[in-house]
């Protein structure tokens, strides 16, 4: 069967049944995306099949067969990153990193979808991609960095740096007269 991942085709001899993660890891060769529960309730193993997240572990190889499949390593260019990968790398979002890819393909659909998200719509889009460090503070961080790199502003809250003041003139400085002796003193 024909799999078109991060734009490119691919064909598997595999079982139409085979959960795509595996396929993904052992036939592709993409090892980006992780094995955690095995039963989609953690969203470790989180693609994009047809531009929408979904669990890899569930998901039979058969139904995606020629539609269009995002990894993680399907986000970047060679020279540039992906602005939620930038995002998540200027909040150092990672602790052990295992569930970061899956938590990065949650926020790119997250963004997608709702390109300003409140807090309550991160917290509510990403709570199903659990992370056994707890970076939940920093993932929120990003992403409402990420929209903001996203939507062409600088990051929100940021100040603007204040324009540079010219220099003042400086001052001559007085050359020093040297001191007169004082009546009578020794020299
Ligand atoms: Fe360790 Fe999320 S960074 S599980």
């Amino acid at each position: 069967m024909k799999l078109v991942v991060n734009g490119k085709s691919f064909e598997v001899a595999v079982p139409t049944d085979t959960p795509l993660l595996w396929v993904l890891r052992e036939e592709v060769g993409l090892t980006g995306t992780k094995f955690g529960c095995g039963k989609a309730l953690c969203g470790a193993c989180t693609v994009h099949v047809d531009g929408q997240p979904r669990r890899s572990c569930v998901t039979a190889v058969g139904d995606v067969a020629d539609r269009p499949i995002t990894t993680i390593e399907g986000l970047a260019t060679e020279a540039v990153l992906h602005p939620v990968q930038a995002a998540w790398i200027e909040e150092n979002v990672p602790q052990c990193g295992y569930c970061q890819a899956g938590q990065i393909m949650s926020a790119v659909a997250l963004l997608r979808a709702k390109p300003r998200p409140s807090d309550a719509e991160i917290d509510d889009a990403m709570s199903a991609n659990l992370c056994r460090c707890g970076t939940y503070p920093r993932i929120r961080r990003a992403v409402h960095r990420a929209a903001a790199l996203l939507n062409g502003a600088g990051p929100e809250g940021a100040t603007p740096a204040a324009p540079a003041t010219p220099a003042a003139p400086a001052t001559p400085v007085t050359p020093v007269t040297p001191a007169t002796p004082a009546m009578g003193a020794k020299p």
